[in-house]
């Protein structure tokens, strides 16, 4: 069985091609930051278009470097949500119309279900029930999964994504975009102890998050040192990282506790952080759960965790649909289960 992924959510075109048998055949990833890094963030009509520029010469490069012809490929996995609604629909678009061309079915994957099948890349396959950490540009959610499919949300952020958060505070700190990346980078320069920054929602018991007020206190640490140097920069960049890092280990470790279940499964562009990949592997000691991290290449968004979750969702497979659907906002908590 074999999957064409399109992932085309924000500024990533990835476009992948995996095989039940043979795993993973091929992987491209073209990444829009050079069209966006002038404006300090992502444009989304420069993103449609990009991505209606490079999606079918992507397909072609991996069927000829997998001399693949299309009468062997299964079905078209795509990303149908959430994300910007021009990219999606260029995604969309282009899945449908190859699948009506080459009579097989398409399949529209919710983005947040690839960037959890993303561990199961690499790793051996996750065994249900777990605790999902989602943690993206667009997403902070702690989940429950049951078994395939399920998805129950123990909590959420109220107000910006972690990776949201990463993405403004690198703005305050004079770094480009994409920020994550970039304060992780200049917190490793940090002193450890110098500032101490807020553990948001922490006092009280709970599982959602919250990350403006923290936003707000780096930003008047920043104007309260008048003239920071690159050092206080470093700084301030470590106590940040330090205090969302802490927070999602609290409230991971509440998730745990209030489930029972024996594994936490990371996802999303965040689970990238060293920070936070090596708390969690602390955690994993003490509580003496498994903890499953995507391969590093695979923590951002991609093609083969689309097509690797087209195959969960083979069940669903439709070849005579051919309405185009893109959802913009697409509560995971709506997908069907899959447990047999
Ligand atoms: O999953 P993703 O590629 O796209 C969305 O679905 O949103 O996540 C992108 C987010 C961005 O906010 C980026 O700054 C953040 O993940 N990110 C990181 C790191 N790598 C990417 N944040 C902190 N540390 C990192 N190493
Ligand atoms: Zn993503």
């Amino acid at each position: 069985m074999r999957v064409l992924g399109i992932e085309t959510s924000c500024d990533e075109t990835g476009i992948a091609l995996y095989d039940d048998s043979l795993g993973l055949m091929a992987d491209l990833l073209y990444s829009q930051i050079d069209v966006h890094k002038a404006y300090g963030g992502v444009v989304p009509e420069l993103a449609s278009r990009d991505h209606i520029r490079k999606c079918l010469p992507m397909i072609d490069q991996i069927l000829t470097e997998t001399e693949t012809k299309p009468d062997q490929i299964d079905a078209i996995a795509f990303t149908e949500g959430p994300g910007l609604i021009g990219a999606l629909l260029v995604g969309a678009s282009i899945a449908k119309s190859l699948a009506l061309a080459w009579n097989i079915p398409a399949i529209g994957i919710h983005h947040m279900e690839g960037h959890l099948q993303a561990t199961q890349l690499t790793e051996t396959p996750t065994q249900y029930p777990f605790v999902a950490l989602l943690v993206s540009g667009g997403h902070t959610q702690l989940m429950a999964c049951s078994q395939p499919g399920e998805y129950e949300i123990l909590g959420e952020s109220m107000d910006d994504a972690a990776g949201e958060a990463f993405d403004k505070v690198a703005k305050m700190l004079g770094l480009g975009y994409p920020g994550g990346p970039q304060v992780a980078s200049l917190a490793t320069q940090g002193a450890k102890d110098r500032f101490h920054f807020p553990r948001p929602m922490t006092q009280k018991p709970g599982l959602n998050f919250s990350f403006s007020g923290l936003k707000t206190h780096t930003m008047n640490t920043l104007r309260a040192l008048k003239d920071p140097s690159d050092q206080d920069r470093a700084d301030i960049a470590r106590a940040f990282e330090e205090a969302v890092v802490e927070t999602i280990k609290i409230k991971c470790t509440r998730a745990l506790a209030q489930t029972g279940y024996p594994t936490l499964v990371l996802a999303g562009g965040v689970s990238a952080n060293t920070r936070l990949r090596a708390s969690l592997q602390t955690l994993s000691q003490t509580l003496k759960i498994e903890v499953s991290y995507p391969d590093l290449k695979f923590c951002t968004d991609n093609g083969a965790m689309i097509a690797i979750a087209g195959l969960l969702r083979r069940s669903q497979w439709q070849r005579d649909n051919h309405e185009i659907i893109a959802r913009p906002r697409w509560p995971m908590t709506e997908l069907q289960g899959l447990a047999t």
